[in-house]
Formats: C-alpha cells, structure tokens, sequence
C-alpha cells in the first residue's frame, strides 16, 4: 500500500457497521476484561492515529503529550550517566532539554556539527545514544542518515532521529537503520495549528514495550481529542505536502534572487550544501526553509511585523505560513541575528510572494 494510501485508508474500524471514522474515545477508565486497564495505559482513538504513523513510518507508534515528551521518554529509558550525542543546531528544545538533564548530572551530552559524518562518529565511540535531526530547525542541515545510522549503531549507541521537519512523507529514517524516530505531532503530521501532540516510533519490540512503561509511568499521554485531531489531519499530510512543497520550492528560488536576501537554506536549491543527500536519502526537499535579511536582526523583525498573510508566531507546519526571527529566543545565540525561518503552508503562491517582497522591501 502507498503511503498516501495508508494515510486515508488505516485506522478505521473494518467490521460491517464499524463508524468509518474512529471515534474519540473520551474515558479515564474500562470496565475489567477489555484490552485497557486505564485511561493512562491506553485507549482507542490512540491506537487508530498509532497504526496510520507506525505504517508509514514502518514501525510501531506511540502517541505523546508533546513532541518534547516523546524525546523526554526516549532519553529517559538510558541509563543514568549515560552519554548522549546530538547535534549543536538540532531543536532548540531538545538542546535545552539535554542541557537540563547534564546540568543535574543525568548525561552527558556531546554537541556535534551533524553534518560532519566524521566528527559525529568519533564522538559516538562510547555513546548510549546517538540523536539525529535532519533537516535540522532551522539550519537545514543534512545528516547522512545511511552512514550514521550504521557506525552509530556499530559503536554500540541506539540511533534516534526527529523526524519532524521531513515527515514519513520524504525520509524514512527506519530504512537507513535508525532505531527510533520521534516526531513533533504539533506540526506538519496534525497540520492546522491546533493540537500539541508527539509520538515515538520504533521497529523493535522490547523498545516499543520501554517506551510504552515510559509513557504510563511518566503520565505524558495525548488527549483523546487531541489524537483524533492528529488523525484527522493525517489523512491529508501527503496532500498537504505536496502542495506546500511545491509553494516552498518556487518561493525559496524568488527569495534568493531578492536583494535584500543574504542567504537561503532550502534543501531543494541546488547550491544547498546538502543537496546530494537531500537526493540520495528525501523524496523531496519539504516545506521549511530559513533565510538571512541584510541587516540583521532589526529588519528581520521589522519584515515579520511587516507581513499581512504569512503570520508571525512561533511553531510551523500548519496550514498557515508562518514565520519569525529564531534569534529573538534565549538560546538561540549560535543563529546569524536575521535569520527568518519559514514554514510554507497552503495558501496561493503569488499571494505568498506578493506579502513577502512588500514586507522585505518595507524593511527598516
Ligand atoms: C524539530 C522539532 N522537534 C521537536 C519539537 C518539539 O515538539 P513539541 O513542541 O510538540 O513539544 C519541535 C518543536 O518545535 C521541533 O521543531
């Protein structure tokens, strides 16, 4: 079955009279002799949106309260001490959630540029986990998934990868060899701009079982409502996609001709540096991208304040482009000062084009 088949067609009940859209399945508890015990240890609408991403992941998934509890339960599975790889530029979050955790003696974390195969690998010797994200947020830089996935794993660390900017869609790292994916849920997966949701997915069953202990020892449970949200924006991701990609494609070629544009960063440009393995390891470049106002931060913000269509806030995937300065956050010192990154979403391409270069050309 094709991706864009599965996206529609599991999760749904196949007996004769079966709703044909999963219900939310709003309860805390369950009488005894079912297949749940309680309302923390499973439900219903979960298991629908859980086999549509495990299939087109190509594993089993596990729905989380937020993209950072699905990474909270993965690093929590190691052991205490242990030594984690990541890169420098991965998700603001997922740096300061391992920044939290070394600062209370929990790990080690070693920072690591994920474009330099090399030096990832000389820092996963003696690692517990070695986590990827690529494209990373908002860089856009391209880990070589084939190559890190095999020497992390022969260097005896467990290899994650977030999975969020590229979708299933585009990159399935589970066929490079990765042990566990995890996904932002929030963005591009549920796609309106309306549910905090994250989600693990692994092939492998004893993890699959760790990370279920995790899940109802922890309490980082999606709501049931939430879930059926994400489903129901599920079904139309490959749709979705298609159309923003191709927005983002033409929008990132108009950006880098724009004289008050530096630097774009969309994997789709053929002067990326990682275009030959966006080739080699994407079904095609995605719907984000980052670019640097001449000038730095000052009009930067000045051409977010500036857009009437594309909306200024924070988070991206959705429906709605969305854009903002990332060095307006703490931690975000190592970002040039007037990077914009932005997340193309549904509307009419010319109108995207036509708010962009007024708000660029408007800028302080
Ligand atoms: C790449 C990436 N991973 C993880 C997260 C965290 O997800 P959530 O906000 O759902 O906790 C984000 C959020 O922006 C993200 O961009």
């Amino acid at each position: 079955m094709s991706p864009e088949t599965a996206a529609v067609s599991l999760g749904r009940g196949g007996e004769p009279g079966d709703p044909l859209t999963a219900p939310v399945s709003l309860t805390s508890t369950y009488r005894f002799g079912g297949r749940h015990p309680y309302g923390r240890d499973g439900n219903d609408t979960w298991e629908a949106f859980e086999e549509v991403l495990g299939a087109l992941e190509g594993g089993r998934a596990l729905g989380f309260a937020s993209g950072l509890a699905a990474a909270s339960a993965v690093i929590e599975d190691l052991p205490v001490g242990a030594v984690v790889v990541a890169p420098g530029d991965a998700y603001n979050g997922t740096r300061r959630l391992l920044a939290d955790l070394e600062s209370r003696g929990r790990l080690t974390a070693r920072l690591v540029s994920v474009t330099d195969t090399e030096e990832v690998l000389a820092a996963s010797d003696g690692a517990d986990l070695l986590w990827l994200e690529s494209p990373t947020n908002p860089l856009m830089g391209i880990a070589d998934l084939a190559a890190l996935c095999e020497g992390g794993r022969a260097a005896g660390a467990r290899v994650v990868v977030d999975n969020t900017f590229a979708t299933p869609l585009l990159q399935q790292p589970l066929d490079f060899g990765a042990d566990v994916v995890i996904h932002s849920v929030t963005k591009l997966l549920s796609g309106h701009s309306d549910v905090v949701m994250g989600a693990v997915v692994t092939p492998d069953d004893d993890l699959h079982g760790r990370y279920v202990k995790r899940r109802s020892l922890h309490g980082a449970i999606p709501g049931p409502f939430e879930t059926w949200l994400a489903l129901r924006g599920l079904r139309t991701l490959p749709a979705r996609l298609e159309r923003a990609q191709r927005t983002a494609a033409e929008l990132a070629t108009r950006l880098a001709a724009h004289a008050t544009v530096e630097v774009v960063r969309y994997p789709g440009l053929s002067d990326h540096p990682g275009a030959d393995l966006v080739a080699k390891q994407m079904k095609g470049p995605g719907t984000l991208m980052s670019f640097d106002v001449a000038g730095g931060a000052e009009p930067a913000e000045a051409v977010c304040g500036a857009t009437r269509i594309c909306v200024p806030s924070t988070s991206l995937g959705g429906v709605e482009t969305q854009l903002e300065r990332r060095g307006r956050w703490e931690g975000e010192g190592h970002l040039p000062p007037g990077l914009i990154r932005l997340s193309i979403g549904q509307e009419d391409l010319e109108d995207l084009w036509a708010d962009l270069d007024q708000a660029l050309r408007r800028r302080a």
